[in-house]
């Protein structure tokens, strides 16, 4: 048997982070070591109390969590988008507080504890703002070179933004944060709206997602109607788009991505582009951009295939 990638992943959850989490523990070839949360979707102590709920679902109390950063690097916090995932960060559901706790460690030093001590064995898979990664970095200048790899959620590489026309909503939560990250000499692969735009669960397979009889499914099913809203209002279509599970299809299916290898620098500016990531078309590697290190940009994706998979480990045959 293949032994199981060692994740952590950093997460503000958020409807779509407890979509990802989920999917995550559900597949064999993934061992979540932990989950370290930040701001974003909701302030960072509701993150980490659903972070907490999300591991009691599961059955997985044991796996811990390390609460982060309560604002980004260099601004201040732009605020919860309770808009699309609650006041709650979980569709508004008023859930019962968590039994368990999150450990004493802040996240940034569990990182950096955890992967010094198992040097190019473990992957970091952010899935929100960027703020604890950077810390890490910070903390440990060794910290990259013990990294098997980071894959993130984040950024729009070759087209327009969420969070506002021009930047994707982690990035724009931090934009100072997600410039050092881009900056770090690990493998890092770039799941921004240019693949997670493009993947999309009808309504009609969100409706599935309620038949399955497992408390995972039961909660997606109870958190997934505020998102659904969202999105129809948002983007006039009836499902989400995969936003945060895209970095655990990666991880389990690279074969349906298509990809880029070009360094990215983020506007960390306070214009109207800020958090846009630029990256840098070969013949113009230049200025800012000398001497980055290539980044691996998902530029394209088999969305009905890592759909399919996704579903499939919720408990939806098929
Ligand atoms: O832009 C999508 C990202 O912002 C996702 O991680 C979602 O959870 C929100 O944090
Ligand atoms: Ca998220």
């Amino acid at each position: 048997t293949v032994t199981p990638q060692q994740i952590i992943i950093d997460t503000d959850p958020g409807i779509d982070d407890a979509m990802a989490i989920f999917y995550a523990l559900a597949s064999p070839e993934l061992d979540v070591i932990g989950l370290t949360t930040v701001f974003g979707n909701a302030h960072t102590t509701t993150c980490t109390q659903n972070a907490l709920r999300l591991l009691e679902i599961a059955g997985r109390p044991d796996i811990p969590v390390a609460e982060g950063a309560h604002r980004p690097l260099a601004m201040d916090y732009r605020g919860p988008a309770d808009f699309v995932h609650g006041i709650d960060g979980q569709g508004n559901l008023d859930l019962p507080a968590p039994e368990t706790s999150a450990i004493a460690q802040d996240a940034a030093h569990f990182i950096v504890e955890r992967v010094m001590a198992a040097p190019g064995r473990i992957t970091l898979c952010p899935i929100g703002p960027l703020t604890n990664i950077a810390l890490a970095l910070l903390l440990e200048p060794r910290l990259a070179d013990n990294l098997a790899g980071i894959v993130l959620m984040g950024g729009n590489a070759f087209g327009g933004g969420n969070a506002s026309p021009a930047a994707e909503a982690n990035i724009l939560n931090d934009p100072d944060a997600a410039d050092i990250v881009f900056g770090a000499h690990c493998p890092i692969v770039m799941a921004g709206l240019d693949v997670t735009e493009a993947t999309f669960i009808t309504g009609e397979q969100l409706e599935r997602i309620g038949t399955v009889d497992n408390p995972r499914a039961r909660h997606a099913a109870a958190i997934l109607p505020f998102y659904r809203e969202f999105n129809q209002r948002e983007a006039g279509r009836d499902g989400i788009y995969v936003h945060d599970s895209t970095v655990i299809s990666y991880l389990l299916a690279p074969q349906h991505y298509r990809s880029v290898q070009m360094p990215i620098r983020v506007d960390c500016g306070h214009g109207v582009g800020r958090g846009k990531t630029w990256p840098a078309i070969d013949r113009h590697r230049r200025g800012a951009w000398e001497r980055r290190p290539d980044v691996t940009i998902l530029t394209e994706v088999d969305a009905p295939a890592v759909v399919a998979l996704e579903l499939g480990r919720l408990g939806l045959s098929r």
